[in-house]
């Protein structure tokens, strides 16, 4: 399996698996850098025995040479020792950098997979937040394994194959402490996980919080809200600090048990050594390895103590966040390609509830011939917009079938659905890129020359053309640089660039002034020329000279024939027909 196909695979649910992944993707590196590490530890721990021959050949007053013999064996040692930390440091920075880069793209993506309504579940910052954090949690992951636990491991190994040199129970004890020391921690460390994963949840909260302040920004000032939301944010602010000290309480306490352990440990050990001197048993050299040696072993194993808390923290970071993000889609999406269509859509008994169990549609039929112009009327609520998202497949029916050139758009790939189908909304969103950017979005391939047509087509142009920095003016967060006219229209440049046979209105022209309105409708009558189009409008004399207008009532057909036809019988048609020539005349 190559690289790419590995990074296509689903993403595993579980904080290892999804780290395991990354590091199969580049095992030589990993592996390099582990061995580096490893490497440069074991010099770190040869050191300390370079330092008991030195002090050995000092102490029995050897020949000049031999004592600076292990003089050059200790530097020769020190000198690799750093030359390894720096070749893994170098091998550790591109690997680990590159995989959180990999990883926090591959999340990304997933989530763009999500149904609409799974956003509309979770907050857009806090689900931008997060992606963010697992890259930093990773980071720590992997850094904290290479640097802050493999060593003091290899450290602990070595010391112990060391002492064992010197003095086989000394060595025992030491290992008798260590795992002693090492089931506490993990102890420990599993216990605070819930406090950890409690205080990263309501942290993504609270930026999820932060971020629909600062969109709503206006509200608040506009209704005097800055004292409320001061408070509220305090609150919110307060749980998450209430979380954040729980569970660095944890740790400190974690850290007392651990300190007592390592003093009593270190003075024992010590203590030993030098009853084992007195009585001969072992050198002056050797009194100095076991003291360098436990001492090293408990700062290391204090290291190892809080990088473990730390990486659990971390992995209670990842889990969440893949608990969220990593769900599987709801969606089912295949590679099967839905070639051009000429834009024959029928539906076929379709029943359709939202997952609050809302029913919308129940035993629906439609069938619209190619090339149709077909209005959609009906009060708000009567289930327009969602018959427009289940023909974009947005969600899945709940039973019945969508056909588009009697093809069920469950066969075809979303993205080959969506190219067939080109929609202006309410209210367009933009990119803060360049207006250039954001009209090419209809069109990936499309040549400036070719947006500038649509643009054209669109009646942009003559507003672009104003701006400073004409096409390559930034729009701005969501546009606001722009009216809400003009943003229609850059929807509309879109939709004439993307060319798609189906065309989809809902209520494009309803947020607009009268004078916009009359634009857009001229560029609408252009655009709508050969295609099949679904057109919600809340203003009927913009479907007037439809083919076709259906009125919908709770989900259901109450009425459907051409407008004429509609204005002249008796029916919910007319009557709102007659009420919208009312308030116009006035
Ligand atoms: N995401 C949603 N979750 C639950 N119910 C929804 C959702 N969106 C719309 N509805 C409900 O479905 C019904 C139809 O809504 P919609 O299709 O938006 O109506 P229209 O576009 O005709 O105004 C409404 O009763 C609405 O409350
Ligand atoms: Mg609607």
């Amino acid at each position: 399996m190559n690289f790419q196909q590995m990074r296509d695979e689903p993403l595993p649910a579980s904080a290892a698996a999804f780290l395991w992944r990354y590091i199969r993707i580049r095992p030589a590196h990993f592996v390099a850098m582990v061995a580096l590490v490893m490497g440069a530890a074991c010099c770190a721990v040869v050191v300390q025995y370079g330092m008991k021959l030195l002090v050995d050949a000092m102490a029995a007053g050897s020949a000049a040479d031999q004592v600076w013999h292990a003089f050059g064996l200790f530097m020769a040692l020190i000198v690799m020792e750093n030359l390894l930390w720096r070749l893994g440091g170098w091998v550790g920075c591109h690997t680990i950098v590159g995989s959180c880069a990999d990883l926090r793209v591959d999340l990304f993506h997933h989530l763009t997979g999500h149904p609409m309504r799974y956003f509309k579940r979770h907050f857009s910052g806090s689900l931008a937040n997060r992606v963010s954090a697992i890259g930093a949690a990773a980071d720590k992951v992997y850094g904290g394994l290479t640097w802050r636990i493999v060593p003091p491991c290899v450290d602990f190994i070595g010391a112990v194959a060391l002492l064992l040199a010197v003095h086989g129970g000394m060595a025992l004890a030491l290992v008798g402490c260590v795992i002693v020391v090492a089931a506490l921690i993990t102890v420990f460390g599993v216990r605070g996980r819930s406090r950890h994963i409690a205080f990263a949840s309501q942290s993504a909260r609270v930026g999820g919080e932060i971020v629909d302040l600062v969109s709503n920004v206006w509200t608040i000032k506009a209704f005097s809200g800055r004292q409320r939301e001061r408070l509220r944010l305090e609150r919110e602010i307060g749980i998450e600090a209430d979380s954040h000290r729980s569970s660095w309480m944890y740790m400190e306490k974690a850290r007392v048990l651990h300190d007592i352990c390592l003093t009593v440990m270190a003075g024992g050990m010590l203590g030993w050594a030098i009853v084992l001197w007195r009585a001969g048993q072992v050198t002056a050299g050797d009194v100095v390895m076991v003291s360098a040696l436990t001492f090293r072993i408990l700062h290391g194993s204090r290291e190892l103590a809080l990088a473990l808390v730390e990486t659990s923290q971390q992995m209670g970071v990842i889990s969440e966040t893949l608990g969220i993000v990593a769900q599987p889609h709801e969606l089912s999406d295949t590679a099967e390609e839905l070639a051009p269509t000429r834009g024959h859509i029928k539906m076929l008994d379709v029943s359709y509830a939202y997952p609050d169990g809302r029913k919308v549609l129940e035993h629906f039929f439609l069938d619209i011939p190619a090339g149709q112009s077909v209005g959609i009327a009906g009060t708000s609520g009567s289930g327009k917009s969602t018959l427009l998202g289940l023909l974009q497949r947005l969600d899945d029916v709940r039973s019945g079938v969508i056909l588009i050139d009697d093809r069920d758009i469950r066969s075809v790939s979303q993205d080959s659905l969506r190219r067939q189908i080109a929609v202006v909304p309410q209210e367009p969103t933009l990119f803060n890129r360049s207006i250039l950017e954001n009209i090419g979005y209809g069109q990936p391939h499309a040549t400036e020359q070719q947006i500038i047509a649509a643009a054209h087509q669109a009646f942009c142009d003559e507003f672009v053309q104003a701006l400073p920095q004409g096409y390559h003016t930034p729009v701005g967060e969501r546009g606001v640089t722009l009216s809400g006219g003009q943003r229609q229209r850059l929807g509309l440049a879109r939709a004439f660039l993307k060319d798609a046979p189906i065309l989809i209105l809902d209520e494009a022209t309803s947020a607009l002034d009268s004078d916009s309105e009359a634009i857009i409708q001229r560029a609408l009558c252009n655009l709508m020329r050969g295609r099949t189009v679904l057109a919600v409008a809340h203003r009927l004399s913009t479907i007037a000279n439809f083919d076709r207008v259906l009125v919908l009532e709770d989900g259901e057909i109450v009425q459907d024939g051409t407008p004429q036809e509609l204005r002249e019988s008796q029916g919910r048609f007319r009557t709102l027909w007659q009420m919208q020539a009312m308030v116009h005349n006035r």
